[in-house]
C-alpha cells in the first residue's frame, strides 16, 4: 500500500485528481467504479475543471456504479446514481451508455447484482476502484463483516451507516435500511485501488485500515492485500504523530 499525507483537503483533492489524470491518458477506455459520498467531491471538481480545459477525454471511459439503496428510482433524491450524475457523470460529460448501473429499482435485485459482477467480469474488471473510508470500516455498502471475497449483493445497512448518512438525507428515516453494494471480491480484484480519507472522525478507522489485523469486521482492512493500493489522506485523518510540511515550524 501507498500512503501519500496531504496537508490538506484540497491538496489532497488535488494530489487524487493528479493520480486519475496518470490513468486517464495511459488508458483512455479505462473501466472506473466510483464513490459517492463526501471524500470525492473535490476529486471530482479538479477533474471537471481538467475537463473543461480540455485535459482529459472522458468519451471512451467505462463507469461502473459503486453502491445504490435498495428501492429507490432513479429521480428519488436519494439515489446515489442520481447522486453520482450529478457530482461526476454531468460534468465529466460521460454518457449513459458509457455506464453500468447497480439498480436499487430492479425487481430482482439479487439477479442484478449477479448481471452487474458478470458485466464486470466480461469487461476484465475494474482498472480504478475511487473509495472513500466508513468511519465503521466499509467499502462501498460492504458492512461489517465483510468477507474479502464477498460478491456484489443486497446487504442490510448498520445502524451506524443509517446514522452517519442521515446528514445527508435530512434524519435517519429517510435513510433506506438495505443496499445494494459491488462486492469486496471485484474491488479488491481492481487494477488499482485510489483510497482518499479525510477529517479528523476516519482517524481511528484509517489505523485500522492501514495496520490492524486483515478482519471481515474492518473491511477496508483487506486492502491491505490488495494488489495496487494508493491512500490519500490529510493530516486530520492521519493515526501517526503529526507530519511537518515545508513552511511550517
Ligand atoms: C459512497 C460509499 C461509501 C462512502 C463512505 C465514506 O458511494 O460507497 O462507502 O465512500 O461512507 O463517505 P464520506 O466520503 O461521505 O465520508
Amino acid at each position: 500500500m501507498d500512503l501519500v499525507v496531504e496537508r490538506d483537503y484540497p491538496t489532497l483533492s488535488r494530489a487524487a485528481a493528479e493520480v486519475v489524470t496518470d490513468l486517464l491518458m495511459a488508458k483512455a477506455d479505462a473501466r472506473l467504479v466510483v464513490a459517492t459520498g463526501e471524500t470525492p467531491l473535490g476529486l471530482y471538481r479538479n477533474l471537471a475543471d481538467r475537463k473543461v480545459r480540455g485535459q482529459i477525454d472522458t468519451s471512451r471511459l467505462r463507469i461502473f456504479q459503486l453502491d445504490e439503496y435498495l428501492g429507490l428510482t432513479l429521480d428519488d433524491s436519494r439515489s446515489l446514481y442520481r447522486w453520482m450524475r450529478e457530482v461526476f457523470l454531468e460534468p465529466l460529460a460521460i454518457r449513459d451508455h458509457q455506464v453500468t448501473r447497480l439498480p436499487g429499482d430492479a425487481p430482482n435485485p439479487t439477479a442484478a447484482c449477479r448481471a452487474y459482477d458478470h458485466e464486470v467480469e466480461q469487461a476484465g474488471g475494474y482498472d480504478l476502484a475511487i473509495l472513500g473510508l466508513g468511519r465503521n470500516g466499509h467499502l462501498g455498502f460492504n458492512e461489517p463483516p465483510s468477507d474479502h471475497d464477498a460478491p456484489t449483493r443486497v446487504v442490510t445497512l448498520s445502524p451506524e451507516t443509517v446514522h452517519s448518512n442521515a446528514r445527508y438525507w435530512g434524519g435517519e428515516d429517510r435513510v433506506p435500511r438495505r443496499a445494494l453494494t459491488a462486492g469486496m471480491k471485484q474491488l479488491l480484484a481492481a487494477r488499482r485501488v485510489l483510497l482518499l480519507v479525510s477529517g479528523r472522525g476516519k482517524r481511528a478507522m484509517l489505523a485500522r485500515t492501514l495496520e490492524g489485523p486483515e478482519t471481515p469486521h474492518v473491511p477496508a482492512s483487506f486492502l491491505q492485500r490488495a494488489e495496487h493500493v494508493t491512500v490519500i489522506t490529510d493530516r486530520d485523518a492521519m493515526p501517526m504523530p503529526a507530519v511537518s510540511f515545508p513552511g511550517e515550524v
